[in-house]
């Protein structure tokens, strides 16, 4: 076999050399942030009103419901922010000319494709960090990707944004870009907003690029089904974050004594969705020593997914010195993907 065999046979399928998986959410350094987390539930589940921190609906099943949620016919986020991708990945690629992609809260990375290929069109090196929570996902997707991708080298973090952002090492790469779609920003309320978007600007150099994907605000004729879906996913997806608070804390949270509940707040313009308690009951979560009791209808809140505006988004970027150089959204502005540069 010749040498330059060997090296191409190594690129296209030793894994080991293109992917490095970091868990920064294992024993050693969970610690510090276990007790952070686990304080973090306690407060949600001992205020009135009660609730639990998003992030919880992502175990590895949670992970996977959340990837059907992308399917259903209600849900349009994925498909339209997939559709300006399609239409905006070129121009993102020339734009910021060779670059690492780091993307918060990769998932599937089925999204992230759209962008490679763009990248890839351009015969720039591939280079992208994956961070999530859920290590499952974060692997298979990785493993996915250096298959189909046989130059790219991938180093996966399972890692929450906060964690992740704060290690960043320097670009391999003349440029980098974090990437932050699918909405997920509506998760965080204006103040947490404010403070992610400052920790995004202490992540860059100057000159490297946020990308940013966001929900608008549009009737709640079209917001509410795609979050009361006809199959029931949403429900299941919102009832299985009891399931992971059970595993996590040693809990014994019945899932057949709480309900599925999601609407549109018009004031706050936000998607609730919360968990209604159908009986009066008491819930034990040893691992937090931890009874709490609910009355028959009280709800915990397990997520606010924000709807956006756009002019009011691009100030509040630009106030944090990320200008928002190039904006698209589709014929129907349901959703728009921002492009935003680190000023000098
Ligand atoms: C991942 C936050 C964008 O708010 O639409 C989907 C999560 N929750 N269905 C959203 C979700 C219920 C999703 N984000």
């Amino acid at each position: 076999m010749s040498i330059s065999n060997n090296a191409s046979g190594n690129l296209s399928t030793n894994l080991e050399n293109r992917l490095q998986i970091e868990h920064l959410l294992n024993a050693a350094t969970l610690s510090a942030s276990a007790l952070t987390e686990k304080s973090d539930v306690i407060a949600g589940l001992t205020q009135t009103p009660k609730s639990i921190q998003a992030r919880y609906f992502y175990d590895d099943y949670g992970s996977q419901l959340f990837e059907q949620i992308c399917e259903l016919p209600e849900y349009y986020l994925t498909r339209t922010e997939t559709a300006i991708l399609q239409e905006c990945a070129i121009a993102i690629s020339q734009l910021t000319g060779a670059c690492e992609l780091v993307e918060l809260g990769s998932g599937s990375s089925t999204k992230t494709r759209i962008l490679l290929d763009a990248y890839n069109q351009l015969d720039y090196p591939l280079h992208y960090q994956s961070i999530d929570v859920s290590a499952g996902i974060l692997e298979s997707s990785a493993k996915a990707l250096l298959a189909d991708y046989p130059y790219l080298q991938v180093h996966a973090l399972v890692s929450t944004y906060e964690l992740a952002l704060k290690q960043l090492k320097p670009s391999p790469l003349p440029n980098r870009v974090i990437c932050f779609i699918g909405s997920s920003l509506g998760n965080l309320n204006p103040q947490e907003c404010q403070s992610f978007f400052a920790q995004i600007t202490k992540a860059l150099q100057p000159g490297e690029y946020f990308l940013l994907g966001i929900d608008l605000h549009k009737s709640k004729d079209v917001l509410e089904p795609a979050y009361n879906d006809s199959q029931g996913v949403t429900a299941a997806f919102n009832l299985n974050m009891l399931n992971h608070l059970n595993q996590r804390f040693d809990g014994n949270f019945d899932l057949t004594q709480f309900e599925h509940l999601a609407f549109y707040n018009e004031t706050e313009r936000q998607i609730e969705m919360h968990l209604r308690s159908v009986c009066s009951q008491t819930v034990r979560l040893n691992a937090l020593d931890l009874t709490i009791d609910l009355a028959s209808d009280e709800t915990i809140l397990t997520e606010i997914s924000r709807k956006f505006d756009l002019n009011t988004i691009e100030q509040e970027l630009q106030a944090q010195g990320l200008n928002p150089t190039h904006v698209w959204t589709d014929a129907n502005q349901k959703f728009g993907v921002l492009l935003c540069r680190l000023l000098h």
